[in-house]
């Protein structure tokens, strides 16, 4: 009989021994400013609205597998045009498995730049499709020719642009994006994550190329506990995808839960302006700090350069504040940290433990 070890290297396979299953920190009692998350909770006359609206599931039944009532909700709430489709995953997360999952086959690719969202790789390797890293330039704009010459020599069957980006936090030249979709063989999915802090989208595009889809996620927006993604894109392709989409992968609890959120749209809007607003001032307060470099920024958080990044982390969370530390891996962002805006109070307690710390 083989030893577990044995067994494990085996059966499990290769690429997916290789990886690290993603980390997230644990913040205790930490000011948490790490995860892109929305800072404001509900106040108690809407949560206690909320408790009502889910009391009203039927856990005992299997939620709506079409989700149909909250597509109608999020089609009115993202202005979706009703040419496009949509189908949701458990998270964006999961629509970039399933779209993995969809296209993954022997010698298939996956695109992307780099720096980006981690997950593209991770999923990838897991999945085994060979993922092509195209490096961004200096300024984290992205490399047109570059982008190009691999699609063109790899023939990705999918590329991911992260719009804006993280964890750099900038949006990518419009015309860049149109070169990139327009050279692409395969499909091109413009995540769309860090959208409701930019303003800006792709998904009045759709109907214009075939080849292109936009993903969108409630996390950003204060319903990351949730877990909800979104996916557009022209019927055709997203009747395929759904033949891999689990049938009951968003729950009843999360249907009725998002369904009201969004009739508070206004309240949203508001959080997401000042969250937009406390951006700019963190900006501002930390260009004034001498030897930090910001960089710009159209999402909820900043990514800023730093000697040392790893002792500041280090100091910022005995100071009690949890960024993310990017730096280490001896990459274009070593000494960089991200900081996801907080509250205004949270915000002022991470620029004064920043001080400090250099
Ligand atoms: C660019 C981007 N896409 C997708 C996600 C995943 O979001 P979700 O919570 O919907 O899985 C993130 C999360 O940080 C992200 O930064």
């Amino acid at each position: 009989m083989d030893s577990l070890s044995t067994r494990i290297e085996r059966l499990i396979r290769p690429g997916v021994r290789a990886l690290r299953a993603y980390h997230v920190a644990d913040a205790g009692d930490m000011i948490k400013l790490d995860a892109m998350e929305n800072p404001n909770v509900w106040p108690g006359e809407l949560e206690q609205a909320w408790l009502r609206a889910l009391s009203d599931v039927h856990i005992n039944r299997y939620p709506d597998a079409q989700s149909q009532e909250l597509k109608d909700a999020l089609r009115a709430f993202m202005d979706i045009p009703v040419s496009v489709d949509l189908m949701l995953g458990n998270g964006s997360d999961e629509l970039i498995q399933i779209l993995q999952l969809a296209v993954c086959g022997p010698g298939r690719k996956v695109l992307a730049p780099t720096p980006s969202f981690v997950m593209y790789e991770m999923i990838a390797t897991a999945v085994g499709l060979e993922f092509i890293a195209v490096p961004l330039r200096d300024s984290f704009d992205l490399d047109v020719a570059a982008m190009c010459a691999a699609i063109e020599e790899h023939r990705p069957a999918l590329v991911f642009l992260a719009w804006p980006n993280n964890p750099t936090g900038n949006l990518f030249d419009a015309l860049a994006l149109e070169a990139v979709i327009e050279a692409s063989p395969g499909l091109v999915v413009i995540d769309e994550a860090y959208q409701p802090f930019s303003g800006q989208s792709w998904m009045s595009r759709i109907e214009q190329y075939d080849n292109l889809l936009v993903m969108r996620t409630l996390s950003k927006m204060g319903m990351a506990g949730l877990r909800l993604g979104v996916l557009a894109g022209r019927r055709a392709w997203l009747q395929e995808f759904e033949k891999i989409r689990l049938p009951y992968n968003i729950n009843s609890l999360t249907q009725a839960g998002v369904i009201f959120v969004l009739k508070h749209q206004a309240r949203i809007d508001q959080q997401i302006e000042q969250i937009c607003a406390e951006r700019e001032r963190v900006a501002e307060a930390l260009e004034a700090i001498t030897g930090v470099q910001v960089y710009p920024s159209q999402t909820n958080f900043i990514l800023f350069r730093i000697e040392n990044a790893d002792v500041v982390f280090d100091r910022l969370k005995q100071s009690g504040i949890l960024v993310k530390n990017l730096s280490g891996a001896g990459t274009v962002l070593d000494d960089c940290l991200r900081v996801t805006i907080g509250l205004p109070q949270e915000n002022d307690s991470f620029l004064l433990a920043l001080e400090q710390a250099i």
